[in-house]
């Protein structure tokens, strides 16, 4: 019961690493608002999860949805301790192809939408006067660049330079702003992933996905609870000298 009493804010809870995510705090003891802009999904998500599951219907791409989604979120839980800044957008195409539009909204979502995320948690944070933890989901992705991945590996470096200026804006109040950077991560997300690779890689479907877990030094890809204990610690009092950080939570792909 590490988050006994400690209320956090998820966005993009309603499937996939979130909706883990969720699940660790909730048996951590921490109330948990699930966010997503998918309203049946995320309701029937937090249904399934108990009372101390709230379900918040938000699309951090519109600034008026962010801030309705938080005051209804610290109207139910009270206040506001932790957050994590987890929905985003994948695409992949050659640079060549890159659409304005597809550019615009992945950065609207990851990055745009992790900041003001980040800024409606921090204000009031501040106002509460007693600290508070953000945790942002950046990429391996946002380490380096990748050939058909360009708009989505610079929206996830822009996530982990957002990290950092934030962390030391921010470290004053007493809250904490680090990420993650996962590797690759089963599930949905991925299966969507692997098929924009066999369209632009000309693979079998399920090949790439098979690939990129063969290439992990663990051996396989991810699942989303191999990142919940990060989550979980960084969102705890023990990591309340951690400031700015990105920990990379994948069987060994990246050394940062
Ligand atoms: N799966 C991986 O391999 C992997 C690897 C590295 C980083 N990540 C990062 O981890 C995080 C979670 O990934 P995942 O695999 O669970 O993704 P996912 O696609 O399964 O889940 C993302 C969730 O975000 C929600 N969402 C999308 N747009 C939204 C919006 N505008 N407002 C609110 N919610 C929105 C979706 O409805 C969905 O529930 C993401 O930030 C992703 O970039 C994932």
């Amino acid at each position: 019961m590490r988050l006994l009493g400690k209320t956090a804010l998820i966005t993009g809870a309603a499937r996939g690493i979130g909706l883990e995510f969720a699940k660790a705090y909730l048996a951590e003891g921490a109330r948990v608002a699930l966010a997503d802009i998918h309203a049946e999904a995320v309701e029937a998500a937090a249904a399934a999860l108990g009372e101390a599951a709230i379900p918040i219907v938000m699309d951090v791409e519109r600034q008026d949805s962010i801030e309705a989604g938080f005051a209804q979120a610290i109207g139910r839980m009270g206040r506001l301790d932790i957050l994590v800044n987890n929905a985003a957008l994948f695409t992949a195409a050659p640079v060549a192809e890159v659409t304005r539009a597809d550019y615009d909204r992945v950065f609207a979502v990851n990055t745009a939408g992790t900041f003001f995320c980040m800024q409606a948690a921090a204000r009031q944070m501040i106002a509460q006067g007693t600290g508070g933890k953000i945790i942002n989901m950046a990429s391996q992705a946002g380490r380096r660049g990748e050939s058909l991945v360009s708009v989505y590996c610079a929206s996830k470096a822009a996530v982990i330079s957002l990290t950092q200026s934030a962390g030391l804006n921010l470290i004053r109040h007493k809250i904490n702003v680090n990420a993650i950077a996962p590797g690759v991560v089963e599930g949905e997300h991925w299966d969507s992933v692997d098929a924009l690779f066999a369209r632009y890689e000309n693979k079998p479907k399920g090949q790439k996905k098979k690939e990129v877990g063969e290439a992990v030094p663990f051996g396989r890809m991810g699942t989303a609870s191999d990142l919940t204990g990060m989550a979980i610690f960084l969102a705890t009092d023990e990591a309340n000298y951690i400031v700015a950080q990105c920990f990379g939570v994948d069987g060994g792909n990246w050394m940062a």
